[in-house]
């Protein structure tokens, strides 16, 4: 398989891809360890549901801004920069939620963690994307999803070690400057990407960094990718945020921010936050509700994996489109069981294999799909703004769903939500179907001639993309 050949071939490029997914583990073990974490602070600070609430949410809000200001911060201080500075933060952060003696000491440093978490979660996928090479560059990029679903993984457990220790959610934040720290030390180590040097007029920097990313690759063609990445530089005018919404870019934002707002909308992290809560609904103690999420979280790492192993083989379009059919067939699943009380009284376990089923379909699609296409579709010299306008957009809509859940399972019921949450999935597979192009085994640059060919070959009407 080309992808295994390629870690076989160029250990640095996958030391490099593994340290820059260390932005995942943060983004993941964040999502992962509050709702164990709000359980002891609700007691220990005495805290209403709105503080809760806030407690949680602000961090996704947080993470939006994070996700605008790292927009200029990637192209200005570099990829790897923004990450050093991304992972320092979050020690930072956490250090203070750690040690917070009231709720808004507390609200203020998820803030700040939420920066941080926003930055990583884009300039991640974005510094891998930008060193892969093109024939693994699916695979490599996903490390960051992967990290992200080993970060959720670790935290359950992290929230299991830690639940008869006194004092334990304040352990179970603070646990989190590890992963931080690593990632600021580990990204002082690998070098800053060929195209962001390029893009600074260090072309001999940048060439010296591209040949020994690909030294051993057997096909690799260091001339020919330096010199389409300083072609796509040096042709590209200065670009502006508001130049997405023109002739040329507005497709790929439309495809960009559809795939930012599915991820959200077909409910993945109502399932992530409430996984407990919902198996609880089927009758379950809430020990063996706990237990259950844990075997959620492994799915999630294990169809990852597949995903990361499948993406450069058989593309990202097919693995797509298939993964949102088999999330939407998981969700009508779960409709039909909460609507019969015959079915959750028969078989009871039928609710735990659709979640299953929707997690592992999640896993292998739209999971690691979004951030990797993000990372690609866009021109060098947008890039970094175009993937923050998607990252915010997909933040926001993380905020939107999951503070709306509850409320809305109360307002139309269980079976209504996840029908509704199905409507959202059959929407996406045809949004998808029709209009997001295939990038696999494509370089970046022939990806956005592609696309800048098409648009030459569009009447000026014409808005479908393939
Ligand atoms: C999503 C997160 C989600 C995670 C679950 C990511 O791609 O952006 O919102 O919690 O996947 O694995």
């Amino acid at each position: 398989m080309e992808f295994l050949r390629t870690l076989r071939a160029n250990g640095l490029v996958v030391r490099v891809a593994v340290i820059a997914a260390m932005g995942g583990l943060l983004f993941g073990y964040d999502t992962g360890v509050i709702s164990g974490a709000l359980l002891y602070i609700k007691k220990d600070l005495h805290t209403g549901p709105l503080a809760q609430e806030s407690i949680v949410s602000v961090l996704l809000i947080g993470a939006a801004a994070g996700a605008i200001l790292s927009g200029y911060l990637a192209d200005r201080i570099s990829r790897r920069n923004t990450k050093i500075l991304s992972g320092t933060v979050y020690v930072a952060g956490a250090i203070g939620c750690a040690l917070a003696v009231n709720v808004p000491m507390l609200i203020g440093f998820r803030f700040v963690l939420g920066l941080a978490v926003g930055t990583a979660s884009f300039v991640s996928p974005m510094y891998i994307s930008e060193v892969a090479p093109p024939k693994a560059r699916g695979g490599l990029t996903s490390f960051n999803q992967l990290a992200v679903t080993l970060g959720i993984a670790i935290s359950y457990l992290v929230n299991f070690g830690l639940k008869d220790v006194s004092g334990n959610w304040r352990w179970m934040l603070g646990v989190a400057v590890i992963p931080g720290a690593a990632l600021a030390i580990g990204m002082l180590t690998v070098p800053k990407t060929p195209r962001w040097l390029v893009e600074h007029h260090r072309d001999d920097e940048a060439r010296q960094v591209l040949t020994r990313l690909r030294a051993g690759l057997p096909d690799a063609d260091v001339d020919g990718e330096m010199n389409d990445i300083q072609c796509s530089v040096r042709e590209g005018r200065q670009v502006r945020v508001r130049h997405l919404l023109g002739r040329r870019l507005r497709p790929m934002l439309i495809v960009g921010l559809g795939l930012a707002i599915f991820q959200q909308f077909v409910g993945v992290n109502t399932v992530i936050y409430y996984a407990p809560t919902i198996l609880q609904q089927t009758g379950l103690t809430a020990d063996k509700a706990i237990t259950q999420t844990v075997s959620v979280g492994v799915t999630n790492v294990v169809f990852t994996i597949v995903a990361i192993l499948l993406l450069d083989k058989v593309g990202r379009r097919p693995l797509l489109v298939a993964g949102t059919i088999g999330l939407g067939v998981s969700l009508a699943g779960l409709a039909v069981y909460f609507a019969s009380s015959t079915l959750q009284h028969s078989v009871p376990w039928l609710a735990l294999v659709a979640l299953l089923c929707y997690i592992a379909c999640f896993a292998i699609g739209l999971g690691p799909v979004f951030w990797l296409m993000i990372s690609e579709i866009f021109p060098q010299r947008i890039r970094s703004k175009a993937m923050s306008v998607t990252t915010v957009a997909n933040w926001l809509s993380n905020f939107l769903i999951s503070a709306t859940f509850l409320t809305l399972t109360g307002a139309i019921t269980r079976t209504g939500t996840f029908i509704l949450y199905t409507g959202i999935a059959v929407i996406a597979v045809i949004f998808f179907a029709v209009r997001v192009p295939e990038t696999k085994c494509r370089s970046l640059e022939e990806i956005q001639s592609g696309i800048d060919h098409d648009r030459a070959a569009e009447p000026e009407t014409a808005s479908g993309h393939r």
